[in-house]
């Protein structure tokens, strides 16, 4: 399979591409989920750089170094925390994957993977992001010719399968 976007179950930390996305919290110090994942597989220096950013507003991105991480960069960006949807939840998530794109981009990524932001201890509904994730990205990429490859990389089957569905039936 060699399309531009596409969905795959792995474990973030360890995927060969240019930059890897963070679903961090707005202090950019770390925590559970993917976060403490990353931090844990890049390396206290990580933190170091984190340290620097003077945090990061709910649906912005900022980049660091990959450290010990296969992937250059790591993008940091802040899920929204799903309060029901109708507190700006949708704009809030689109616009993490806009940001991170942009920066990415700007970095000089070609290769790119996603986790599923705000999905897990941020609560929001995963059938939801994925459809939100997969419009945005497939809308965006048409800016950026440079990029080569996305990725939303599932930590589970089942998110993989909401994903591959999301793909499909926004297939074009
Ligand atoms: N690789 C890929 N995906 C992963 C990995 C991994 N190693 N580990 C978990 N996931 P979450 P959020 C998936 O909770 O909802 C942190 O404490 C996970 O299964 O990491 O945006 C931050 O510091 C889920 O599908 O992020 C914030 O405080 C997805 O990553 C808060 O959690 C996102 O789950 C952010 O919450």
């Amino acid at each position: 399979m060699n399309a531009r976007v596409q969905a795959i179950q792995a474990d973030i930390t360890t995927l060969q591409v240019d930059a890897i996305v963070n679903a961090a919290n707005s202090s950019l110090l770390g925590g559970g989920g993917v976060d403490g994942a990353i931090h844990r597989a890049a390396g206290s220096e990580l933190l170091h750089e984190c340290r620097l950013l003077g945090g990061c507003q709910t649906g912005e991105a900022k980049r660091t170094r990959g450290y010990r991480l296969p992937a250059s960069f790591i993008i940091h960006t802040v899920g929204p925390v799903w309060r029901g949807g109708d507190e700006g939840e949708p704009a809030l998530l689109g616009a993490c994957y806009h940001n991170a794109l942009r920066v990415a981009a700007q970095s000089g990524a070609r290769s790119i993977a996603f986790p599923s932001i705000s999905t897990g201890i941020y609560g929001y509904p995963i059938e939801a992001a994925a459809r939100l994730a997969v419009a945005t990205v497939r809308d965006e990429l048409a800016q950026y010719p440079e990029i080569d490859k996305v990725l939303f990389c599932c930590f589970s089957a089942n998110d993989l399968a909401v994903y591959q569905q999301a793909l499909a039936e926004q297939h074009g």
